[in-house]
């Protein structure tokens, strides 16, 4: 099978189909009683990412269970801190701690120096994977943006309000440039690195593009978006790229128009048939069930699932959550949603 035939990567192509390709968002993980057995025998969830046999295998369980159109490499966005210096471990039940980053003196002891050494096993893992995957499912590899990443590096973990990050951007804007020009170059460099070890196409993740105003969407959301794509297309022209920002509400058009990404995500509050009139006529979409949803099942899921089908799949679409996968949600859920999108029932 050629690439352009792997469904998932002709979707990003811009080709339509009644029974549209997908993966979930967070589809490998603690839902799966397979990934909590692996990750029970590591002492940490970064172990886990930096040792290659076990991350291809988690990365493998959800395509083995569901038979998804693609896999996502197992990882995470905050491997990149990591690899640029600052200390990250992941606290069980209480998620990722981060020494924080606050002023221009903590931002120049980081380095992109240390990037390919620090990620090596990273990029095993995508070598790994892409020889071992079934014809027709793709890789895909991913980062954090540079925004999003940066939340978590100034707030020291995951935050509420992001008022210590805000407050850095607004107070000290040229300080927090340097910050952000160190993320895009250091994601860059990254993102090049699993193209050339076989991801065939790369997802940017924004969580949190939704929790600024508009100047500060346009230079910290857009602008190193913008950057990022075109370092990446310097080297890799044909890889495709797909942004999710989530949340960007009524900036969704112009962070698409801008950043020039290939196809980009819907987070679980864009309205589909809006999404089909005003993105879809010009880049594939994907998304964008609501992972509560899933969580809840019954006729609730099978009715959402069978209006967004309705309402994407005239054009290049691909079926996919809103946002990560639940922990709770019963596999059971996941049959379901695939039997529907593969229109079996
Ligand atoms: O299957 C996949 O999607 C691939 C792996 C993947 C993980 N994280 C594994 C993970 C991906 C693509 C991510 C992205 C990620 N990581 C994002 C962007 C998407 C989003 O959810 O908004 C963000 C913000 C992170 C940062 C992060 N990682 C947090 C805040 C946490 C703790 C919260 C939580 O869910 O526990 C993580 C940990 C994490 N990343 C886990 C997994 C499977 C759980 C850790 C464990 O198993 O102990």
């Amino acid at each position: 099978m050629t690439d352009i035939e792997k469904p998932f990567l002709a979707a990003l192509n811009g080709k339509a189909h009644k029974h549209p390709p997908v993966w979930l968002m967070r589809q490998a993980g603690r839902y799966l009683e397979e990934y909590r057995a692996i990750r029970s025998n590591v002492s940490g969830f970064l172990e886990l990412c930096y040792t290659p046999k076990l991350a291809i295998e988690v990365t493998m369980q959800p395509i083995r269970r569901f038979g998804f159109d693609a896999a996502i490499l197992f990882s995470d966005i905050l491997v990149l801190p990591d690899a640029l210096g600052q200390e990250v471990t992941f606290v069980q039940g209480e998620g990722p701690k981060l020494e924080p980053v606050r002023s221009l003196s903590d931002i120049q002891k980081l380095s992109t120096n240390w990037i390919y050494q620090r990620l090596e096993p990273v990029y095993e893992t995508v070598a790994g994977l892409s020889s071992s995957l079934p014809k027709s499912t793709a890789l895909i590899g991913f980062a954090g943006a540079p925004w999003t990443v940066a939340t978590y590096m100034v707030e020291g973990g995951s935050s509420r309000d992001f008022a210590t990050v805000k407050g850095f951007a607004f107070e000290k804007p040229d300080d927090f440039q340097v910050l952000i020009d160190l993320i895009v170059e250091g994601t860059a460099e990254y993102l090049n690195t699993q193209i050339e070890n076989g991801a065939e196409a790369i997802q940017i993740f924004d969580s949190w593009a939704g929790v600024l105003p508009e100047d500060a969407f346009d230079r910290w959301v857009i602008a190193p978006t913008k950057k990022l794509v075109s370092l990446i297309r310097a080297k890799h022209p044909s890889t495709p790229i797909i942004g999710f920002p989530r949340g960007a509400g009524l900036r969704y058009p112009d962070y698409v128009r801008e950043t020039a990404v290939t196809a980009v995500g819907l987070d679980t509050t864009v309205p589909t048939k809006w999404a089909a009139d005003n993105l879809q006529n010009h880049l594939p979409v994907q998304g964008n069930l609501d992972p509560q949803i899933l969580l809840a099942g019954g006729q609730g899921l099978d009715d959402s699932v069978n209006r967004i089908l309705d309402n994407l799949s005239n054009g290049p679409f691909i079926f996919n959550l809103g946002h990560g996968i639940i922990k709770e949600t019963p596999v059971e859920h996941v049959e379901r949603l695939m039997d529907l999108v593969r229109r079996r029932v």
